[in-house]
């Protein structure tokens, strides 16, 4: 089975970007660390990332035919974007969201989130650990 790690705006900055914040780990680290743990799990992974909103609308629809879950972090879009929703409520698979920080100990506009109304399960909080555990939870519904 193969899940797509779909990510939105600014996180090609990951481990530059207000590292007090989202820690020093980069994109590039997460996708290795996905691929060794999808390994162990019998999961094909696949890492994309895009600081564009109908880029990531059209990642969702790639999906459709190509991945059997997806794990997403939207982002800033995550607050935004009826678009980004719009395409997982056309996806048929399991939907994880992730945030690498606790999006409701911040400022009250990442308190609401579109995707969590479509998103089966949300991990906030728990830094880049959060694409390994929402990887594991991947391997369990769909195994
Ligand atoms: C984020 C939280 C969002 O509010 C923010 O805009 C991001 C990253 C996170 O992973 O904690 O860019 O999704």
């Amino acid at each position: 089975k193969t899940i797509h790690i779909l990510n939105g705006p600014n996180l090609n900055l990951l481990g530059k970007r207000q590292p007090e914040i989202y820690g020093a780990d980069t994109l590039a680290d997460v996708e290795a660390t996905c691929a060794t743990l999808g390994g162990e799990l019998g999961l094909e992974t696949a890492l994309f990332q895009s600081n564009h909103e109908g880029e990531i609308v059209e990642m969702i629809h790639r999906a459709r035919a190509a991945a059997d879950g997806i794990i997403i972090n939207p982002a800033a879009y995550t607050h935004t974007s009826v678009a980004i929703l719009d395409a997982l409520n056309a996806y048929e698979g399991p939907v994880i969201e992730v945030h690498i920080s606790n999006v409701h100990k911040r400022e009250s506009f990442r308190h609401h989130s579109y995707v969590s109304l479509r998103a089966d399960g949300v991990i906030a909080g728990f830094g880049v650990e959060g694409y390994t555990l929402a990887l594991r939870r991947m391997a369990s519904l769909l195994t």
